[in-house]
């Protein structure tokens, strides 16, 4: 090791040896020679919390990334000290932490081996320009580490050899590379050696992170303010680490079911009439959809809380209709107030001193759509409070039942860096500061507070928001989507890269704006686009409308065939989809898992990009490319199922997969139970008498789950849900399935359909909970039978 003290490294400074320690139960205090503090804290056995002070104390510890309700607790704790370093053991890691510079090494509990030690370790430069420090961390690069996270970044999957800037931007029309966009989430995974390891550096201000760009073999990342506070969490398995830092930072409550449906959007549809021709059009096409969104023209003059009389004499009326046709009404609220004393919603915030100030008094002007606006603070609990309230009318008297909240990075045109200047005042709930350190989380504040004010009037519907800017954490309010892409097939990439790696970040209920935002795309990038998008948590079609129509039918019936086709097979799928958000808002698992968090063994998923896992079980992978009739892709390890032709391939290798304009490469793991609802228009249009299970034989074991409930309100809090655990157990002549059942739910429907796919033998016999059935009772065909949803053990078998 090389000292630090050694080394003249920029205008840096570091800390000096330990000359004192304390521990105070799961706190562990270092102090320096030079005033420096390090305050480990020991979360879990798995989850470590470093903080570090360079003046000898700390602030208050105040974060909005973390979730008041995260894990806490671990099985053993000792600390020893030798010579050189002090030795912090839990169940799961070894911490070292040198007495010589501070520096920190984290090692497996196991095995003894390095999983992340620091290189120049945590180090600072003093910045009179911002006031305070740039706090600064390096960590050695191991052999071979690769790289994830970081939300929205519109990068390859693996981050290695790349640097990051986390700076919420308003970036229309971005591109591949573009840094900063819309989000910021300091939270990346390293994987090296078969084990996987996380970094939550939860810094609201402008953060930086470099994946040996920089120097080949070091990792770093710094603030420009704030602290140097940063959580570690050890897997080893990728999926564990992401698991524990969204248990850190939160999931949402479920969704309405009617969120997961199929969502159309433009800039924007108005008047009332041509909204009607829209949703009359998704039912005489049969194209289901569940929600219309109403973009800024909808209000009088960009006010927001207001509708425009001219456009939307009647909006209760309107609302009700279309909720009557299955249809929920979504509409756009911005940040940006208008200054205007005849406006309401103004004047109250302005008599209630509502609006952000700079730093000298007056209040932050900027222009937005509505032209000169002042912005709430979101920081301030009273100012949510109040914004939550200003939902009553839309929610409670019109109807409307989501809210989707833009251009809140804060976003502000016509000015150098395309927001707030830095001076501005924040309160930070009671941490007053300035727009530096408040910037990143606005918008996610913005996000709550919208959240609060929908949940109290929509009770005991569940609600639903949708922002475009975020934080860490912001997950627990609200879905997202990824801000204005282009319709290029790059962009496709883009949003299918953007999908993967904000659920590796915590936001799995995320969506791109299909068929893109800026620019018209063609019939077959369209098509191709809807293929992608029915595969994320969040579906909706959303365009500038400067080009003209961006509907399914808006290329001709051949491309409504295949969007149809697709839209309709989401709605089949929804069942399995909701299981899937069950699984993350429970167990914190992401809904979307990119290859390499499927089967971080196998090397050959680490530089994957296009294939991803759609929940647990489906491998699903988007034709990126125009005229193509399939693609190459890698085929992850175990045997998998062409969801179109039901072949069978086994995986670990790379291979075409044909998939013309009505097909996108689409495998269900052998041994998946696959619940699927019938096509419905909307959710809730039809009464499901019957739940259909795909049933895909494995030789082997496998177990998949079904959650169901009432699909809105919140009985499940209260136990009132089911949830089904399959075991699949299958060898040649026999086919095994056992079902554990837990919440106290009735579903709509008694009996089950399943179907078997690729069963290997003939069956000559069937028993349900151990007593032999006789064929006709089963109406058993064609490897079909209708069986009561109550039994709890079936056996197929070939004798
Ligand atoms: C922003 C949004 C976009 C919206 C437009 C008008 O560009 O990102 O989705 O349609 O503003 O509100």
């Amino acid at each position: 090791m090389i000292l630090n003290t050694e080394l003249e490294y920029k205008g840096d400074l570091f800390p000096s040896n330990i000359i004192d320690y304390k521990k105070d139960v799961d706190v562990l205090h270092f102090k320096t020679a030079n005033n420096v503090i390090l305050q480990l804290t020991v979360l879990r056995d798995s989850v470590l919390r470093f903080r570090y002070s360079t003046v000898g104390k700390f602030n208050k510890d105040f974060s909005y990334a973390i979730d008041e309700d995260a894990s806490r607790g671990f099985n053993h704790l000792e600390i020893t000290e030798d010579d050189e370093k002090y030795i912090v053991t839990t169940a799961k890691l070894i911490c070292h932490v040198y007495k010589v510079d501070l520096r920190t090494s984290i090692l497996d509990a196991k095995d003894g081996t390095i999983i992340c030690q620091d290189e120049l370790g945590f180090h600072w430069e003093e910045s009179y320009e911002l006031g305070g420090d740039i706090v600064k961390m390096s960590k050695v690069s191991q052999t071979g580490e690769s790289y994830y996270g970081l939300g929205d970044k519109p990068e390859h999957v693996n981050l290695k050899g790349k640097r990051f800037e986390n700076w919420a931007t308003d970036s229309y029309a971005f591109g591949k590379n573009t840094d900063p966009i819309y989000k910021a989430i300091p939270f990346y995974t390293g994987l090296h050696n078969n084990k996987s390891y996380g970094i939550f550096f939860d810094n609201t201000f402008r953060t930086y992170f470099d994946f040996c760009q920089e120097r080949r073999n070091v990792t770093s990342f710094w603030a420009s303010g704030g602290e140097m506070n940063y959580y570690f969490f050890y897997g080893p398995n990728m999926q564990d680490v992401v698991v524990s830092y969204t248990d850190l930072t939160g999931t949402p409550e479920l969704p309405p079911l009617w969120a997961l449906g199929y969502h159309q959007c433009k800039w924007s549809y108005y008047p009332e009439s041509q909204v009607k021709e829209i949703t009359q059009k998704f039912r005489d096409l049969k194209i289901p959809c569940d929600a219309i969104y109403l973009d800024i023209d909808y209000m009088e003059g960009f006010r927001c809380f207001t509708w425009s009389k001219e456009y939307f004499p009647e909006p209760k009326r309107m609302v009700k209709e279309l909720a009557d046709d299955g249809f929920k009404t979504v509409v756009i609220i911005d940040p940006g107030i208008k200054i205007d004393m005849e406006y309401d919603v103004f004047r109250e915030g302005l008599e209630k001193d509502y609006f952000c100030k700079r730093a000298d008094g007056p209040y932050m002007k900027g222009k937005v759509w509505p032209g000169e606006c002042y912005f709430p603070d979101y920081t301030r609990p009273e100012v949510r409070e109040w914004w939550a309230g200003l939902f009553k009318e839309l929610v409670s008297e019109i109807g409307v039942k989501g809210v989707w909240n833009d251009m809140n990075e804060p976003a502000v045109m016509d000015v150098p860096g395309k927001s707030f200047p830095p001076d501005v005042r924040h309160d930070y709930d009671g941490n007053p500061c300035s727009h530096q350190k408040a910037h990143n989380i606005y918008g996610m504040q913005m996000a709550r507070a919208t959240y609060h004010g929908l949940k109290r009037f929509n009770y005991p519907k569940r609600p639903f928001v949708i922002t475009r800017s975020a934080y860490s954490g912001t997950q627990r309010y609200t879905s997202t989507w990824m801000g204005d892409n282009v319709a290029t097939w790059e962009h496709l990439q883009i949003a299918n890269i953007q999908a993967q790696r904000l659920a590796l970040s915590g936001f799995s209920f995320a969506g791109s704006d299909i068929g893109g935002f800026a620019e018209q795309p063609n019939g077959e990038l369209y098509a191709r686009w809807i293929q992608l998008g029915v595969f994320h948590p969040f579906c909706r079609t959303h365009s500038s409308g400067d080009h003209g129509e961006q509907e399914p039918w808006t290329f001709g019936t051949e491309i409504t065939n295949v969007v149809r086709k697709f839209i309709e097979l989401r709605y089949q799928l929804l069942p399995y989809l909701y299981t899937t958000f069950y699984q993350y808002h429970q167990n914190n698992v992401p809904m979307l898992k990119s290859l390499v968090l499927f089967d971080q063994e196998d090397i050959q998923t680490h530089y994957r990009t296009d294939e991803f896992i759609f929940g647990n079980q489906m491998l699903a992978c988007p034709i990126n490319e125009p005229n193509s009739k399939g693609r190459r892709m890698y085929i992850p390890r175990g045997e998998w199922y062409n969801y179109w032709t039901n072949d069978i391939v086994s995986g670990g290798k790379e291979m075409w997969v044909d998939a013309d304009l009505d097909e996108m490469p689409l495998f269900v793991k052998a041994g998946a139970v696959i619940p699927k609802y019938p096509v419905q228009q909307y959710v809730g249009e039809k009464d499901i008498d019957q739940l259909t299970l795909d049933v895909y034989f494995k030789d082997g074991k496998e177990d998949s789950q079904i959650f169901e409930d009432a699909n809105d309100g919140y009985d499940y809090t209260k136990g009132r849900y089911s949830l089904k655990k399959f075991n699949l157990a299958g060898n040649s002549d026999k086919l095994i399935i056992r079902i554990h059942k837990t919440g106290q739910f009735y579903t709509s429907y008694d009996t089950y359909k399943i179907n078997f796919i690729g069963l290997p033998f003939e069956v000559k016999s069937i028993k349900v909970d151990n007593e032999y059935v006789d064929f006709n009772d089963v109406q058993f065909e064609n490897n079909t039978l209708v069986v009561s949803k109550e039994f709890t053990n079936l056996q197929l078998k070939a004798d």
